[in-house]
């Protein structure tokens, strides 16, 4: 069985953003490869948190992995930190990726681009943390959406840069990124993605939005004056984007399709079908969340899953440490 690695960085509530790009795939996958989802709080803190608001963080982001569809049984589930490898190879790659590599991730650099001030040091370093994220497990695939294959193509430099070096130690992973649904753009500015910073909190449909809310941001959507349904991203990106949500969430409906139905339709029609799918979505998806926050699943899925990272996370940062001549008792 081929295996998958991912994870979700909880510096906020997971959105839908989140969902279509990422979690659906993992469940998706948890059939057919033996799944890794885990919860990066260590690149949490590469920003400012509030410690109660992250702990909430962090235990819906659980609750919402398992509510999404994750199961504990197929997939492995488990809090970075609770395998202290992540942190300690995350140095060790770290000294093996190159300034130059980091100053060219977009992420970083649109941050000290919008004039952010008191940037910390971990988020320039986060890509070589998330390359030990990945590398201690040796997955084959690593399902992310658009914004972070950089991240995952810096991964497989590096670990071809260290093997080359050191001998096969690593597994170089390929980035899974899908054709529909891999950026979800803001509602309310469909040229900015759908994020957790979203300032003005209309343009991101959070997973545990009240459904009217959710679906007053479907229905005040940016959209053109053009008036077709149309998958035209360029002219149309408004329409383009709620396209990619309604295909994302109904079987991957092809946009011909799509735009068959609402041909002769005006926005609204349109507006309210994808409202009815993503009220659809979250509804089922609340509903299960209820369920979990009030049992003691979150702490028993955290500890089975985090034993048996472990065990391979602990083999292969052993195996890293004495191939480059680190390590005095064998
Ligand atoms: P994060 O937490 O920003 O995002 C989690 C996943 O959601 C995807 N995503 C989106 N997909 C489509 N449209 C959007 N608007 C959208 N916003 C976010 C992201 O691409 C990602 O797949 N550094 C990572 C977390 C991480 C990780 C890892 C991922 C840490 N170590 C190892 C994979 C493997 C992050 O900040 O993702």
């Amino acid at each position: 069985m081929k295996r998958m690695l991912s994870g979700i960085k909880p510096t906020g509530q997971l959105h839908l953003g989140n969902y279509i790009g990422a979690l659906r795939h993992f469940v998706a996958s948890q059939d057919e490869y033996e799944m890794f989802a885990f919860i990066a709080n260590l690149h949490c803190i590469t920003v400012p948190q509030d410690p109660q608001e992250l702990q909430k963080n962090l235990k819906d982001c659980v609750a919402l992995y398992l509510a999404c569809g994750l199961n504990p049984n197929k997939a492995t589930i488990f809090l970075q930190t609770d395998v202290k490898e992540h942190a300690q190879l995350g140095f060790i790659m770290c000294c093996h990726t190159y300034m130059g590599e980091l100053n060219r991730m977009t992420q970083f650099k649109d941050k000290q681009a919008k004039g952010e001030k008191n940037l910390s040091g971990g988020l320039y370093t986060y890509p070589s943390l998330m390359a030990a994220d990945i590398l201690l497990y040796s997955p084959d695939y690593v399902p992310v959406g658009e914004d972070q294959k950089q991240h995952v193509e810096l991964t497989r430099d590096v670990a071809e840069r260290m093997n080359n070096r050191y001998g096969q130690l690593f597994t170089v992973p390929e980035p899974l990124v899908a054709k529909v649904g891999a950026r979800i753009m803001s509602l309310s500015d469909p040229t900015k993605k759908m994020s957790k910073s979203d300032e003005t909190n209309k343009g991101c449909i959070y997973l545990l939005d009240d459904l009217k809310v959710a679906r007053k941001k479907v229905m005040s959507a940016v959209t053109d004056s053009i008036g077709k349904v149309q998958y035209d991203p360029e002219n149309q990106p408004g329409i383009a984007n709620l396209m990619q949500i309604l295909s994302s969430l109904s079987n991957n409906r092809s946009f011909a399709d799509i735009e068959e139905e609402f041909k002769d339709q005006g926005y609204g029609v349109f507006k309210k079908a994808v409202a009815d799918a993503v009220c659809n979505q979250l509804e089922q998806i609340q509903t299960r969340y209820k369920e979990i926050v009030e049992s003691n699943l979150i702490e028993e899925v955290l500890t089975q899953g985090a034993q048996k990272a472990c065990l391979i996370a602990s083999a292969k940062l052993d195996q890293v440490q004495k191939a480059i001549g680190m390590e005095i008792i064998k």
